[in-house]
């Protein structure tokens, strides 16, 4: 296998070697989109439903809006950006996540003139440098759902419906929601500080990405999975205790519109998220069998200092993502039953040498009908095996004798019934 670091040896391999994918990266082939499908159409279906839009941003964006967006110590940004030097000695990077880009876009297309907040979604694939492995991707998709322009908390928990509205139509209806609340520039400050005073007593005990994080960013330390760091947790001061009036408000609102849509939820206090972006209201939708290391299948939060950040008006925002990789994992796991289309319903096998005739039977077919041409060399029978594979309904026998009086047979591949029909009369037949 070609490797990604493979150098460049003096004398070339006798044969050379393919070129595989690249690494974490993966194709997702005609019977695997069956589902992939379903899980887009539901995602479109549901967001319409809800009133939003949709919206397509550039893969390519500036290196500067992502990690002035999500901030530049957040992994997304920092250790797993796939960023690069573009020709004209721009810096570019591909996309982590979608919200910064589509609160560029809100401003760039005009959308703050419009009515507010703007409903957007967006479905398309997001580039993270991480170690690969199951559910992790570096090349991953997103089912994002925004609404920028709006401060009303009531509008978190209609993200937050969305969310759910679109995992229970593909089925995924045994779900753990977690919510909490990060507080706001406000009254944040002075409980990082709290939260600094009550870890640097316990420093040397803290692992070492832990032990950098502390004065930096410390409330990462709250959502760290080192085993090492756990048994500190229960102690630490929780921002839910520290709100100032707006964001307790915030937050009532919130615990009281969820309560409403009888949604179950659980309060996690330790509920941070990897984004620097958030402020207040943050959430995760895990699988409910779930255990501790899981990776969510859906999250998000509100967003209000977003927009400043870039150097854009003020703005608020909140929205969320849906990884649509771990999404369709589930689903298959769940057992959906998910019949792939056959790649055409109707196949046209010329006997012999008779491509020019095949292909005008074809294209009269198609008229009400997929069709494919086997324009192989080889027998009849070898044909009529290939049809079989593919799972076409009917095929078309094109033979030399027939075409010249413009007739072929038609054959039923279920039954194996067998008729002669006129070229001109097949739509008519086939429908
Ligand atoms: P995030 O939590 O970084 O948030 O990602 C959202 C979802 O994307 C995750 O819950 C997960 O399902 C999926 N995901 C993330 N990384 C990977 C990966 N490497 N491989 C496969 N799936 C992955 C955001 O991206 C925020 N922009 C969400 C948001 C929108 N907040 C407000 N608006």
């Amino acid at each position: 296998m070609a490797r990604e670091d493979d150098s460049e040896s003096a004398s070339p391999p006798a044969r050379r070697e393919p070129v595989r994918a690249v690494r974490g990266v993966r194709d997702i082939l005609p019977d695997e989109r069956a589902i992939w499908r379903v899980a887009e159409l539901a995602a479109k279906r549901v967001a319409h439903r809800f009133g939003y839009r949709e919206i397509e941003t550039p893969v390519l964006e500036h290196r500067e809006l992502i990690e002035r967006g999500v901030g530049e110590d957040a992994d997304a940004a920092s250790k797993e950006l796939y960023r690069f030097e573009d020709r004209g000695g721009r810096q570019i990077a591909l996309r982590p996540e979608a919200t910064a880009g589509v609160v560029r876009a809100y401003f760039d297309g005009g959308l703050n003139q419009g009515p507010q907040p703007a409903r957007l979604y967006l479905i398309g694939p997001m580039f993270r440098y991480d170690r690969p492995q199951k559910g992790r991707y570096r090349q991953f998709f997103q089912f994002d759902v925004e609404a920028i322009g709006g401060a009303s908390a009531a509008l978190d928990v209609e993200v937050i419906e969305v969310a759910r509205a679109w995992l229970f139509e593909v089925g995924l209806r045994d779900l753990r929601l977690e919510v909490n609340t990060i507080g706001d520039p406000k009254c944040r400050p002075a409980y990082l500080d709290l939260l600094r005073a009550y870890y640097r007593p316990l420093r040397s005990q803290l692992h070492k990405e832990c032990q950098e994080r502390l004065e930096v960013n410390p409330l990462r330390l709250l959502d760290c999975k080192v085993p090492q760091c756990q048994p500190f947790k229960e102690g630490a001061p929780r921002m839910i205790d520290h709100l100032c009036e707006e964001c307790a408000a915030a937050w009532g609102l919130v615990t009281k519109l969820i309560d409403a849509a009888n949604i179950d939820y659980q309060v996690n206090p330790y509920l941070v998220r990897g984004l620097d972006y958030y402020t207040r209201t943050v959430f995760e939708f895990y699988p409910a069998s779930a255990t501790g290391q899981q990776d969510a299948l859906a999250s998000g939060g509100r967003y209000d200092g977003l927009a400043d950040s870039l150097g854009l008006p003020t703005m608020p925002g909140v929205g969320f993502a849906g990884g649509l990789d771990r999404v369709t994992e589930m689903m298959a796991a769940e057992g959906e039953e998910v019949i792939s289309e056959p790649a055409a319903e109707v196949i046209v096998l010329p006997d012999g040498d008779l491509a020019a005739e095949a292909a005008e039977v074809a294209r009269i077919a198609r008229s009400v009908r997929s069709v494919a041409v086997d324009y192989e060399p080889r027998s009849l029978r070898a044909k009529m095996r290939a049809a079989n594979k593919l799972g076409a309904r009917w095929a078309v026998l094109v033979n030399a004798d027939d075409s010249g009086r413009r007739i072929a047979q038609l054959r039923d591949m279920a039954t194996g019934e067998q008729l002669e029909v006129r070229w001109d009369d097949l739509p008519e037949r086939l429908l």
